[in-house]
């Protein structure tokens, strides 16, 4: 069976490929696990000067697995791979590129307000349906969202589970180019070159100074999680997790 998280080097760009596509890159414990481990290999590696990070052609990624919800639900814990992730890439120092394709939700849209520079596919759509299956948002989304978009926007987004499609996305200012489906990995890959080629500490200066202090990020994501765990165990939300399972085609 192939990986279901794929990470190539080259020219000094790290590439992080979801894949998983019979589950549309829905994200499991050893993903987040791989994915981790792929962006803190790279922070004290002077090679490695961009992250790209990349799903398939149908999907980014649907999300967080519902399947493993539903188990944390009945075990009482959230995964401690999914928060070991969000703090990676909280933490990241590198320049992070995304290259979307088809779907985004949950968690693969929220990953993207952590993210330098995203190019989406014309067919991409964006979608957080947390609060369908009784959650809330993650990833510092419910603080990151309303900076990037505006609190009315982030709402219908974030709360409403509106999904954007692409073009709305680059509106909102998530995404910053928006090109033909086949056209999506080079364009990503155009870019980190592109940020590769750049001084790479005056780089990593820039990208901190615009990030801003991690403490605001890390007391959210916190916070969030504390509520994301009560919500995971809610009867609403395993009856939503349940039906998502058993829902059919
Ligand atoms: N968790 C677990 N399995 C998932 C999944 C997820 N987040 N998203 C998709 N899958 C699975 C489906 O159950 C299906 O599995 P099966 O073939 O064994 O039945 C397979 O991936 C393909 O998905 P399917 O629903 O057939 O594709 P689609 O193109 O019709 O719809 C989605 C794609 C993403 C719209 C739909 O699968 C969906 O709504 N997924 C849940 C997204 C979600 O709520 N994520 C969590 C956000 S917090």
């Amino acid at each position: 069976m192939p990986d279901s998280v794929e990470v190539s080097d080259g020219a000094g760009i790290r590439t992080i490929r979801m894949n998983r596509p019979e589950k549309k890159n829905a994200l499991t414990q050893p993903m987040y696990a791989a994915m981790t481990r792929a962006l803190g290999e790279a922070q004290d590696n002077d090679a490695i000067r961009c992250i790209v990070i990349a799903g398939g052609p149908a999907a980014f990624s649907a999300g967080a697995d519902i399947a493993e919800f539903l188990e944390s639900a009945q075990s009482g814990a959230l995964r401690s791979r999914t928060i070991e992730f969000l703090m990676a890439i909280a933490h990241n120092r590198k320049p992070l590129v995304a290259a979307v394709r088809g779907l985004a939700v949950g968690i693969g849209v929220t990953m993207l307000f952590h993210c330098d520079h995203v190019v989406a596919s014309t067919d991409a759509t964006f979608s957080t349906p947390f609060l369908k299956l009784a959650l809330i948002p993650e990833a510092a989304s419910s603080l990151l969202a309303p900076m990037r978009m505006g609190h009315a926007r982030a709402f219908s987004l974030l709360v409403m589970g509106r999904p954007l499609s692409a073009a709305e996305a680059k509106e909102a200012g998530i995404v910053n180019s928006v090109v033909e489906s086949a056209a999506v990995d080079d364009v990503a890959l155009q870019a980190a070159r592109e940020i590769a080629a750049l001084p790479a500490g005056a780089v990593a200066i820039s990208r901190a100074l615009m990030r801003g202090g991690l403490d605001a990020i890390d007391r959210q994501i916190d916070t969030e999680i504390m509520h994301f765990r009560e919500r995971l165990q809610s009867d609403e939300a395993r009856a939503a997790f349940s039906a998502f399972l058993s829902r059919k085609k």
